[in-house]
């Protein structure tokens, strides 16, 4: 019984496809190639889910996908009920979210004003913080925010730091690391604990041990090599 795996577009998209190829999971055609968003795999009877980073968590946690691989910061966005497993840490994504600002602006006395896409983990954030703030809900480009006058400062996703550079801005307080993660419903973990234990297995010697060769996974019975 193949497993469908939802992952998501964009750039964990490139850095899973070479992960899963490893592991001998590969689209029968390139998604760069097609505007198709289900492929089968070409082997074991997989099916892979290309879709939106919000809806990897969705997909999970209602079983339309027995796995998924999406980024930490998808999965702290997606709620407190995490109606799902987290099982691994594929060490790819890597980025910190943090705080931002202008340079040599002073934070203002009162309600902090917040832009971020990251509603739930600011939220969350500055509660923990005892700090009262105002957040402001933008899609992306946070980093114009605080130049435009709309906010003091932004949450957002820091990787090489160059855009909060370019825009005059400076890395404050790291919230959290973040990194790409693979989640796993809960029904599927034991409907198909032996494919999903294999395919977590595989990748972590893939991630871990950078080498396939080094893997002692076993593959559950009828999966083909
Ligand atoms: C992310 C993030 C920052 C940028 C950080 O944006 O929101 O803007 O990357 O990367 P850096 O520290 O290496 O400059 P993304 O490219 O995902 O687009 P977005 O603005 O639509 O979120």
């Amino acid at each position: 019984m193949g497993l469908v795996i939802a992952l998501n577009k964009g750039r964990i998209l490139e850095e899973c496809l070479p992960l899963l190829a490893r592991c001998r999971i590969q689209p029968e055609e390139s998604p760069d190639k097609s505007r198709k968003l289900i492929f089968n795999s070409l082997t074991g009877g997989h099916r892979l889910i290309i879709a939106r980073s919000a809806d990897v968590p969705t997909y999970v946690e209602n079983g339309v996908a027995d796995v998924g691989i999406t980024g930490k910061d998808t999965i702290l966005e997606y709620g407190s009920a995490m109606s799902f497993y987290e099982r691994l840490d594929l060490g790819i994504g890597r980025c910190a979210m943090m705080t931002a600002a202008q340079v040599d602006v002073a934070e203002p006395p009162g309600v902090l004003r917040v832009a971020t896409k990251f509603m739930n983990i600011a939220r969350h954030y500055y509660q923990g913080q005892g700090r009262q703030v105002s957040l402001i809900k933008l899609s992306g480009a946070l980093e114009i925010a605080p130049l435009l006058g709309l906010a003091d400062c932004i949450v957002d996703i820091v990787d090489t730091g160059n855009t909060l550079r370019a825009n005059g801005l400076t890395p404050l307080e790291k919230i959290c690391d973040i990194s790409t993660r693979l989640i796993v419903n809960r029904a599927s973990m034991k409907t198909k604990f032996s494919e999903v234990q294999y395919l977590i297995q595989q990748l972590d010697a893939v991630v871990n041990l950078d080498s396939i060769e080094e893997n002692q996974a076993v593959p559950p019975e009828g999966v083909p090599l």
